[in-house]
Order: C-alpha cells, then sequence, then structure tokens
C-alpha cells in the first residue's frame, strides 16, 4: 500500500494541559474534564492535522494525595471514549490502554475487537502492566516487574489467540442455505497456561483489516524483551537524547534477536510541550504550571523511586551514585533507572536533579518554548537515531496544544517531517504495516 509518513506522530488524548496547576487558569475549561466534547474536537484537530493515531493513556486507581489539588489520574474508562471518538471520526487511529494486570484477556481481547470494528480498523492496543491500583482488585501487593511481565507475555498470547479465533471470513450470511457462518473456521483455543485458562472463541470476529497493532509502555529488560517480541511501537519515556538512543539502539538489537526486523518497532517517545509564542512566555507557562509541586513533593518523589531521602541535604551537594542504596523491588524500572543513569552520567547537585523532568512531571523529553523550537529540538532528536516519532503531550495550557496544531505540525509538514494526506484508512496504514 502507500509509502509510510516519515514520522510516526501520536498525540496523548489526556487533556495534560490541566494537569498539576494547568486547571486553575481561567481558560482552562477544567468544568469539560468528564465532557466528550473536549476529546471529540481534540481528536478531530489531531485528524485533521493528519497525525497518526491519538493515544489515551489509562490507569485503575486514583491517588488520594493528589486528587485534593489536581485531577492526577481522574479519567473517563478509555474504551467507553473511544467508542464515543470512533464514530466521531474516520481516519485517525484510536489507542486504547489496557493493563494485563488487572482485568482478564477475553473482556480486553472483545472490547478492543469490538472498537475494531465501530472505527473500521482504527484501533490500537497500548499494552501495560501497570504500576499501582493492586488494592482495587482484591490484591495486597503488586506482583514482581518481571512476573507481571510474564503475565503480560501470555496475556498478550491469549488475546491474539481470541482474535484469531473467530475470523471474519467465516461470516458467509448464506440466506440461501442458511449458513450464517463457517463453523469450521470457528475454533475454540483451549489455552491452558500459567496464570489463564481460556476456551474461546471469542464472541466478536476479527475486523477484516487485520491484526490490531500493539504499543507498549514500560522500559525495565523484561519491558524491552516483551516490547521487542511483540510490539509495533514503544510508548518511550526518554527525557534526554542519551536515553532516547541507548533505548532506541538496545530495542533495536533485541527485535532482531527476536528475529524481527529491527524496523518493525518504533520507537515514540512522550515529548511534553510548554508552547507559547515567546520562549519568555514558554518559561513563564511552564513555571505557573508546576508552582505547586513544592521542594517536599519532590524530594518525595526521589524517595519513592530511588528510596532515599535526600531532604536534610544542601541544594549544591552533588548527588553520586555511591549514596543510591540497591533495591530489590522498585514501582517503575523505566523511571528508577532513568534517574540512575543520570546521577551516573553527571553526579548533579541536588539543586539540578530536582528539576529534572523524571522529578518535574512524567519522564518525557521536555520542550519549554516556541513552535520553532519545539520542531529544531524533534529534528535533533530524530537525526540522531533516538525515536521513529513522538507522542505529543501538550501541558500548562489550552494554548500549548492551540500552537501544537497550527504552527508545530505545519512546520514538520514542510520540512517533509509530517504527512499532508492520509493514503489509508486503518491505523495499520497509518503505521506502514500493511505496505
Ligand atoms: C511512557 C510511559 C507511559 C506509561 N503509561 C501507562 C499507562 O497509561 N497506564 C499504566 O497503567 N501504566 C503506564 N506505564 C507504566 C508501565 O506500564 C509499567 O507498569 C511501568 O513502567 C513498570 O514497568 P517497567 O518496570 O518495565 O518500567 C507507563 C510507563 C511509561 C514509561
Amino acid at each position: 500500500m502507500s509509502r509510510p509518513a516519515p514520522l510516526c506522530i501520536g498525540l496523548a488524548l489526556a487533556m495534560s494541559c490541566l494537569t498539576k496547576s494547568g486547571w486553575r487558569r481561567e481558560d482552562s475549561q477544567v468544568e469539560h474534564l468528564f465532557s466528550i466534547d473536549d476529546y471529540i474536537q481534540l481528536a478531530k484537530q489531531a485528524e485533521a492535522a493528519k497525525l497518526d493515531f491519538v493515544f489515551r493513556p489509562d490507569t485503575l486507581f486514583l491517588p488520594m494525595e493528589m486528587v485534593g489539588t489536581e485531577p492526577g489520574f481522574s479519567s473517563l474508562d478509555p474504551m467507553v471514549l473511544l467508542a464515543a471518538l470512533a464514530t466521531a471520526t474516520s481516519k485517525i487511529g484510536l489507542v486504547s490502554t489496557a493493563s494485563t494486570t488487572f482485568n482478564p484477556p477475553y473482556v480486553v481481547a472483545r472490547q478492543l475487537q469490538s472498537l475494531n470494528w465501530l472505527s473500521q480498523g482504527r484501533i490500537g492496543w497500548n499494552i501495560v502492566t501497570a504500576i499501582d491500583g493492586q488494592t482495587n482488585f482484591g490484591q495486597q501487593n503488586l506482583m514482581a516487574s518481571k512476573q507481571r511481565y510474564e503475565m503480560a507475555a501470555e496475556f498478550t498470547e491469549v488475546v491474539q489467540k481470541l482474535w484469531n479465533s473467530y475470523p471474519d471470513d467465516a461470516l458467509t450470511f448464506d440466506r440461501q442455505s442458511g449458513e450464517f457462518a463457517n463453523s469450521n473456521k470457528v475454533q475454540a483455543i483451549n489455552h491452558h497456561g500459567d496464570f489463564f485458562n481460556v476456551q474461546g472463541p471469542l464472541n466478536v470476529p476479527q475486523y477484516p483489516s487485520g491484526n490490531i497493532p500493539l504499543f507498549q509502555a514500560g522500559a525495565s529488560p523484561w519491558g524491552r524483551d516483551f516490547a521487542a517480541k511483540v510490539a509495533n511501537a514503544i510508548f518511550a519515556a526518554t527525557p534526554d537524547l542519551h536515553a532516547g538512543i541507548e533505548l532506541r539502539n538496545d530495542l533495536r538489537q533485541r527485535a532482531a534477536l527476536q528475529g524481527r526486523n529491527a524496523d518493525d518497532i518504533k520507537v515514540l517517545p512522550g515529548l511534553s510541550l510548554y508552547l507559547a509564542e515567546t520562549r519568555q512566555q514558554a518559561e513563564d507557562l511552564y513555571y505557573q504550571t508546576h508552582t505547586s509541586l513544592t521542594r517536599e513533593k519532590k524530594l518525595a518523589y526521589l524517595q519513592k523511586n530511588l528510596g532515599v531521602d535526600f531532604s536534610a541535604l544542601d541544594d549544591t551537594q552533588p548527588i553520586t551514585v555511591d549514596m543510591l542504596p540497591k533495591l530489590d523491588a522498585v514501582r517503575s524500572h523505566t523511571h528508577t533507572n532513568l534517574l540512575t543513569r543520570f546521577i551516573e552520567r553527571e553526579s548533579p547537585t541536588l539543586e539540578h536533579l530536582l528539576t529534572r523532568p523524571e522529578v518535574m512531571g512524567s519522564a518525557h523529553w521536555l520542550v519549554i518554548g516556541t513552535p520553532e523550537d519545539a520542531v529544531e529540538s524533534i529534528k535533533q532528536r530524530v537525526e540522531a537515531g533516538a525515536a521513529d516519532g513522538f507522542i505529543a503531550v501538550p501541558g500548562g495550557s489550552r494554548q500549548s496544544a492551540q500552537l501544537f496544531f497550527d504552527q508545530v505540525i505545519p512546520l514538520l509538514a514542510k520540512a517533509g517531517l509530517s504527512r499532508t494526506e492520509y493514503q489509508g484508512s486503518t491505523l495499520r496504514d497509518h503505521l506502514g504495516l500493511n505496505a
């Protein structure tokens, strides 16, 4: 089919402009957070900009320490949200997150395949193991990371078997003979594994566009191996160029070891954008958005992820790797490893460490500046081999998202880095999987 667009570009549908103190702006329209209109508008804008997909992150818990001061993880169910977006759009891909730790695979397989029919082949699945929420599912402790990924691998296998258990060409609709479907083509899966026993078949046939594309988030060694084996793309947290190059090279090598082509897996870092007409305005926007992030909160974050309390230290104190304890279990290897590698490399002062994206936000690549600055940064990452595209996470204000559509995308298109027309109408087409 068509040649894929030069960069793979997604937009986080997370109202990230409302996080931290963003919701307190007069023009934030925070009251719309749980109504569908704003999401439809964003998805339509993303479609008009010819992006590959909108992407819905998701969690299954609400951190009580956040909800008093910011939306945090307050959110509509992604499958329900995407069902509404499927009917309001016609071309753009719709990627939903679903956890393999807390859901039954039959339900996830069915929800995603149902959405694939509603959207006519535009669905993708972001596979996450999840970092919290166990107490909402009758579990005291979260399973160890390695075991979560073993479960994720089996979960994904079951979901794929279920999708294949009822192929669309089984449907014959033969009114004459009375055959609705060729039952020989519909097969039980009889899966018996370490975590799941599922007979199948699924009660939704597979949409004819082919396998639903898989995304993955999580970059521990197990997460990387899992992604290298099954994923079409990885949603990555790479705060600096160094982390981006390391992750992309490593994933490409792991994919090759699995017998795949290194180009089969796209590395799509989250790109946090604080955009304004001038650099000074963008700095102000970033500062205003983060006023609620006190020193205490940042130190608590470091303690949670590195297992050490730096609160008694002076800001000028260099933080070195020998100050870090050896941790047996961490919440997210991605976040702990990023911080550890940065400390190893730079021995930063505590003050510097507290300004890192991993500590201030969600460990994403961060651009605070003008649309031109964003385009320069994107070019630099791509040329350095640190990204195959990105997932835009506009922050701070609605204007930041508007500038992304009005200026960043046209500048990228002018540079030949984003498409100006869709060549196909399914997510597989956009990702070049049918080429
Ligand atoms: C960029 C990025 C995005 C993520 N998005 C989600 C998400 O939407 N929902 C979720 O439950 N977990 C999310 N996670 C967490 C991962 O699924 C995973 O549980 C976590 O990173 C621990 O795995 P790791 O040790 O391989 O890093 C995300 C992680 C990263 C790095």
